[in-house]
């Protein structure tokens, strides 16, 4: 079922537990991370990066896979089809594909104008039924040419932003894209319980899921995040698995060279990803 992210963010929120954003890249991955949410009778949110969006023929593409699918496997738990870091180009894009979620990664801009181009996207959503995601205070490192510095946001600005009508409110507390350098100094929990006293009922968003020791995990969600994206720990365990089946020479006996049987073990091993995330984040039995 598609849906906006809304009602399983607010349920979430709520319930003081999480929904992942799972990165999509291909049918492989968009096939696993469905199944593994049915499975799990886990909501679930497939992100689709700009960069991954124009790698897989367009959002269009990507809109009508998904739908598709969706029937095809009877996925009945809720997804939302949900667009990662869009530019304000990029959204309307999306719109028009017909994805049922977009953020609107602001982040960048100085706050008056983060403020007056998200308040424009909400009003456009809100008529289409559609879920939003505002950022404020740009997440660290680099994903797909989205690169930021990595700082905390200013909770007073969070307040301004949530108070717009978004859905769920990004906010960099000390979170980084891809792996953590060894040097981290973590998350900044002082930072995040400013922003949810400020916010409230606002599901908040926890970017850079790769790497963050579970600890922090479960004390980010009991401060109120609700929304917890994970791209890089997926690729990783496809790499790993496919690099494994390779290095093996499975490949190179029998028909182990159909693509099939090649990208099963990648497949599996985002699915088991997935699974150990929605385990994490609390969100299995929640669809
Ligand atoms: P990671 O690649 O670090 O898991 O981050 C994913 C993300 O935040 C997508 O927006």
């Amino acid at each position: 079922m598609l849906v906006s992210a809304k009602d399983m963010l607010v349920k979430a929120k709520a319930g003081k537990y999480a929904v992942g954003q799972f990165n999509i890249n291909n049918l492989e991955w968009t096939k696993a991370a469905l199944l593994t949410a049915q499975e799990c009778n886990s909501p679930i949110i497939l992100g689709v990066s700009e960069g991954a969006g124009k790698y897989m023929a367009g959002f269009k593409t990507v809109a009508s896979m998904v739908k598709a699918m969706i029937e095809e496997l009877k996925i009945t738990v809720p997804v939302a089809l949900h667009l990662d870091h869009g530019t304000y180009d990029g959204c309307y894009k999306c719109i028009e594909a017909g994805f049922s979620s977009i953020m609107f990664d602001g982040s960048h801009y100085p706050i008056d104008e983060n403020v007056a181009k998200t308040k424009e996207l909400v009003e456009v959503c809100a008529g289409k039924g559609m879920s939003l995601e505002a950022e404020v205070g740009s997440i660290g490192g680099e994903e797909d040419g989205v690169i930021g510095k990595g700082e905390c946001a200013d909770p007073t600005e969070c307040k301004q932003i949530a108070d717009l009508g978004v859905t769920m409110l990004a906010a960099g507390i000390g979170n980084i894209h891809g792996k953590y350098p060894e040097n981290w100094e973590g998350l900044s929990f002082e930072t995040l319980d400013a922003i949810q006293k400020l916010t409230g009922d606002m599901p908040l968003v926890l970017h850079g899921g790769t790497g963050i020791p579970e600890d922090m995990i479960k004390k980010a969600i009991s401060l109120g995040v609700a929304k917890i994206n994970v791209n890089t720990e997926c690729q990783l365990s496809f790499a790993a698995a496919t690099r494994k089946y390779i290095e093996e020479g499975k490949d190179l006996s029998g028909k182990g060279f159909d693509p099939r049987k090649l990208l099963n073990p990648g497949f599996e091993a985002i699915k088991a990803t997935i699974k150990e995330k929605m385990e994490l984040f609390g969100s299995v039995g929640k669809a």
